[in-house]
């Protein structure tokens, strides 16, 4: 979808199947719209079925004395945004999203959305529409043979600014639309099947971001793997019959101060290997690899927006899966870094991953590192679906996150990260098992990956509750979220500012 700001006045020349009027209560009567726009929304507003309230909307047309000519504007889609000191980025965000899936309903091939003054500062303003309007046209239409419904393909948004707010709302609306798209990439690579979605498929979709000398991207195979001892992503695969691979890109502008490594875990499927998982709701083990594809959109949106921060994106891929040749419970591997770990539950299989993708961040030196990771079934009890948790020793990194995921709309609460969580994974032949107890799963797996992560100035962010099966609104209807994605590009934006 293309998201464009229209340009000053044009609100009252806008042609387009349906516009939608963002309004608060109390602001019915919004002087900023055209006279004939005013006309068409007098009837829901006098009879009181729209009132202005938060998300509230309602569907009205111009009025019109038999003429079979077409109204510029066919229809008006009112969308309350509640009391104006109250209103929030991701009421914005949401309302954009409101305009855009009405016109997905009506198979309507654009829409203009118009929002009289910013209610916030116009550069997140304009960016929460942007946004908005992007995850309110995602639809992922899989392998099914019927065509594809009529895609929304260009939005136009109005705003009442001029000089400074103008072009800082402007500035909002392109980095929202290239956040939108960034996330609608992760949530595609997360909706993917399996047998699609594959490691090679994510190494196909990581070297397609590659550009010139900026964007570098390096794909790390099974020799080099074995060669520089990748113990962990090494011994979870060797189930599968996919080849593992480690991707590594690289965002690195000619001038920047501070270094970004971002850590996706991507395990295109997850059966458990040899401690199996039950069957029931396994099919949803292909979003275990969410991680990663935030990771990859991230990088994608970063590729576009340029900051001025070198950013890494690391993510180690490959399957879980039982086999003759899989790891066995009691094995022991030694993880890059050279920290050894008996493996006594092969589910336990993600932070085997990371372990690797910490010991290889630690090589890089960079200033912070993210780790995204649909690591623990506990995390979920812990947090349900809707919160990640965030395990963090740096209170200063820890605050940032916080406040990055408030603004972007996804939440972050913190869970503890003790190191006497670890005493119960005390291992009698490796440095330390990859599981302990029923008990506090979310917990311990985050200090395990401590020990890996080192000297690093670190954050695990455990999304296994929030990466699919999220609370239903207008931005999301199902299927892989693509939460992270919006979050990291926050943090990296004020990592710049920095
Ligand atoms: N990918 C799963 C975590 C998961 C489970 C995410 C359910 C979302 C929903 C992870 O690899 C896993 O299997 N974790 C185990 C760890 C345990 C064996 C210590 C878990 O959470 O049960
Ligand atoms: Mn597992
Ligand atoms: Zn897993």
């Amino acid at each position: 979808m293309k998201v464009t700001l229209g340009e000053a006045g044009g609100l009252a020349r806008e042609r387009t199947p349906l516009l939608g009027v963002l309004v608060a209560s109390g602001e019915l009567g919004a002087k900023w719209l055209p006279a004939r726009l005013v006309a068409a929304t007098r009837a829901p507003i006098a009879a009181k079925d729209f009132t202005g309230r938060e998300l509230e909307t309602s569907l009205a047309y111009e009025p019109r004395a038999g003429s079979s000519a077409r109204a510029a504007i066919q229809r008006v889609l009112l969308v309350g945004l509640g009391d104006r000191k109250k209103i929030g980025a991701d009421t914005l965000r949401r309302a954009a999203a409101a305009v855009v899936r009405r016109a997905r309903t009506h198979k309507l091939g654009s829409v203009a959305i118009a929002l009289g003054e910013p209610p916030i500062a116009a550069e997140a303003a304009g960016r929460a529409l942007g946004e908005g309007a992007l995850l309110g046209g995602y639809s992922f239409h899989g392998q099914k043979s019927e065509a594809p419904p009529r895609a929304v393909r260009a939005a136009t948004i109005h705003v009442e600014a001029s000089g400074r707010d103008r072009r800082a709302f402007a500035a909002g609306v392109r980095a929202g639309a290239v956040t939108g798209a960034a996330q609608a990439f992760a949530r595609d690579l997360g909706n993917q099947p399996a047998n699609v979605a594959t490691p090679s498929y994510l190494g196909l979709q990581a070297r397609r971001l590659r550009r010139g000398v900026a964007m570098r991207v390096r794909i790390l195979r099974r020799p080099e793997l074995e060669r520089r001892r990748f113990g962990g992503l090494l011994g979870v695969s060797r189930g599968s019959a996919e080849p593992p691979l480690f991707l590594e890109l690289e965002w690195r502008p000619r001038s920047f101060r501070k270094t970004v490594c971002l850590i996706g875990k991507g395990l295109t499927f997850d059966s458990g290997g040899i401690s199996l998982k039950p069957a029931q709701n396994m099919e949803e083990m292909k979003f275990d690899m969410c991680g990663g594809a935030a990771v990859l959109g991230a990088m994608r949106a970063v590729a576009e927006l340029k900051p001025k921060v070198r950013v890494l994106g690391l993510v180690p891929c490959c399957e879980n899966m039982p086999s003759g040749r899989a790891i066995k419970p009691g094995d022991v591997v030694t993880s890059f870094g050279g920290i050894s770990v008996e493996v006594v539950n092969t589910d336990a299989e993600g932070r085997l991953l990371l372990a690797d993708a910490l010991g290889r961040a630690r090589e890089l030196k960079p200033d912070y590192t993210i780790d995204l990771a649909t690591l623990t079934g506990a995390c979920v009890v812990a947090l349900g679906h809707r919160a990640t948790g965030l395990f963090c020793g740096h209170d200063e990194l820890a605050d940032r996150l916080r406040k990055a995921g408030e603004e972007a709309g996804e939440r972050l609460w913190p869970l503890p990260l003790w190191d006497d969580y670890l005493d119960e994974m005390k291992s009698t032949v490796a440095d330390v098992k990859n599981s302990g107890s029923r008990f506090g799963g979310a917990v311990t797996a985050a200090a395990f990956l401590k020990k890996f992560a080192g000297d690093l100035v670190w954050a695990h962010l455990d999304i296994a509750g929030t990466a699919w099966d999220a609370p239903r609104n207008e931005l999301y209807d199902g299927g892989a979220s693509g939460v992270g994605v919006r979050t990291l590009l926050r943090f990296i934006e004020g990592v710049e500012r920095e």
